[in-house]
């Protein structure tokens, strides 16, 4: 049995990770690690993309040669997401060999089938450098990008051009009928609202960039770096013998590249198509869009060094639904550690040990399920309500606590209660396992054979702090 999340896309190399890129990764992660523990082979891709105006510019400005630099960054991407426990099975890097290679062979079979034009086109269009795409001039502001505020720059050149609006009807249908599931549903309605409007084909090449892949079948081009990043999960996917990809798992802003492009461009070559495309929403920081300019970009390492790792996955998927857009604030990140993770689940764990431990109570050998609750709501990418659900759980044991009234029993009745609660611990750290597999791997071990007490799981923080 084997699932394949092609799922968390891939991250621009122009600047170092932050919380934006760890929210989706970690939901990918608890995704990949909850099937799992249901006994799948599940695999993870992540990884960097690479080429393009937006990297070379980058370079540029740090004085470097554009893989230089992407080497520097790629590593900081690994190194967050190994601090963060990121089960991936590769970290893919759009200038690693395979990838060029399948990139390469994958445009030429584009070619071949007829989905590219033969010759180029000239175009003549406004390009944003910092979306990597064209925007047409009705749907500016004021003359500048809506998503970054910037002029685009005017592009005059000759582009190859792949044949989507070929694909208009097929695609329509495919997500109608949800053959490729696409989600949440308002998002699913947006798509297909758009492919009503029509369908343009799209510039595939660039004329005067030389950080890029070149185009096999004319290689004074580069490819559109969309189109050739896109390929990785062709890449990693194919010769592993797990196509198609189970889930993408992606940002809304970049939805309609994964829900409509590329199963395109699969169709194009006769390829499976992915079952299924899940877009988040955008978050901003007490109210206003993260940027470097207002100086409120928030880094992993920012989230570790007060919650922990596993606080860290926690919070963030806690704070609001995965598929709305939302607000971040230290403040609420701290109210929503404090309550469940320092004085829920971190005192119950802590009081039930204690009460085994003054007794020298044996726990049973159990075999752990996920709560059905649990399991339907991560199905659904909704994981602030599962972990809600899974809170529940842990204010029902300490319920328990006050009324069995534990310290005042013994003999089998004192027996009988601790095995209820050691039981509804383990249950409690066998769901909550994706989410925080450290912490709920060392409540397993501390439940089982003669219970001891142990620090602190979650030291409480001082609010504001
Ligand atoms: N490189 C492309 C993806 C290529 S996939 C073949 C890209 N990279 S990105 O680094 O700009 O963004 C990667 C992901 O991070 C996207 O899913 C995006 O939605 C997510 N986020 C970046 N900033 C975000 C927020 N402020 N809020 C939520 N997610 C955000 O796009």
């Amino acid at each position: 049995m084997s699932k394949y999340f092609a799922t968390t896309p891939i991250y621009y190399v122009n600047d170092v990770p932050h919380i934006g890129h760890t929210y989706t990764t970690v939901a990918a992660d608890v995704i990949t690690r909850f099937w799992k523990q249901k006994g799948y082979d599940a695999r993870l891709l992540t990884g960097t993309d690479e080429h393009g105006a937006k990297i070379a510019e980058a370079a540029k400005a740090h004085d470097e040669e554009p893989k230089e630099y992407a080497d520097k960054i790629a590593a900081e991407y690994k190194k967050s997401w190994d601090l963060l426990n990121i089960d991936y099975a590769r970290f893919i890097r759009t200038t690693d060999e395979d990838h060029l290679k399948t990139a390469q062979d994958f445009l030429q079979k584009l070619y071949d089938n007829g989905a590219i034009d033969a010759k180029p086109r000239l175009y003549e269009g406004l390009y944003c450098v910092s979306c990597e795409k064209f925007w047409k001039e009705e749907d500016l502001k004021e003359g500048l990008c809506p998503d970054h505020l910037k002029p685009p720059i005017k592009h005059s050149e000759e582009n190859y051009y792949f044949n989507l609006s070929k694909y208009r009807d097929q695609l329509t249908e495919l997500i109608s009928e949800n053959k490729i599931k696409v989600g949440p549903h308002t998002r699913k309605n947006e798509i297909l609202g758009k492919l009503k409007q029509g369908l343009e084909d799209i510039s595939i090449s660039r004329a005067n960039l030389e950080w890029g892949i070149p185009l096999p079948f004319d290689p004074k081009h580069t490819s559109y770096v969309w189109i050739e990043a896109l390929i990785n999960y062709y890449t990693y996917g194919k010769p592993n013998g797990i196509w198609p990809a189970d889930l993408h798992l992606v940002g809304k802003d970049i939805l309609w590249f994964h829900s409509v492009i590329w199963p395109a461009m699969l169709l194009a070559i006769n390829e499976e198509l992915p079952k299924e495309v899940f877009a988040h929403g955008f978050f901003s920081i007490n109210g206003q869009k993260m940027s470097k300019t207002l100086g409120n970009v928030i880094k992993p390492a920012d989230l570790i060094s007060k919650y922990g790792v596993d606080g860290t996955r926690v919070v963030l998927l806690a704070a609001f639904p995965f598929g709305e857009d939302g607000d971040f604030s230290f403040e609420n990140l701290d109210q929503i550690y404090n309550s469940h993770l320092a004085n829920g689940l971190g005192n119950l764990t802590a009081r039930v040990a204690k009460l085994c431990e003054n007794s020298g109570f044996e726990a049973k050998e159990k075999v752990n399920h996920f709560d059905p609750e649990v399991e339907k709501l991560l199905g659904e990418f909704k994981f602030n309500e599962a972990l809600n659900w899974i809170w529940k759980i842990v204010q029902r044991a300490d319920q328990r606590v006050n009324e069995t009234a534990p310290w005042k029993l013994e003999g089998i009745e004192l027996q009988e209660v601790l095995d209820e609660l050691v039981s509804l611990i383990l249950d409690i750290a066998f769901n909550l396992q994706p989410f925080m597999p450290e912490t709920s791997e060392k409540i397993l071990k501390q439940f089982s054979g003669s219970v001891k007490s142990r620090p602190s799981l979650f030291p409480r923080l001082n609010s504001g702090s």
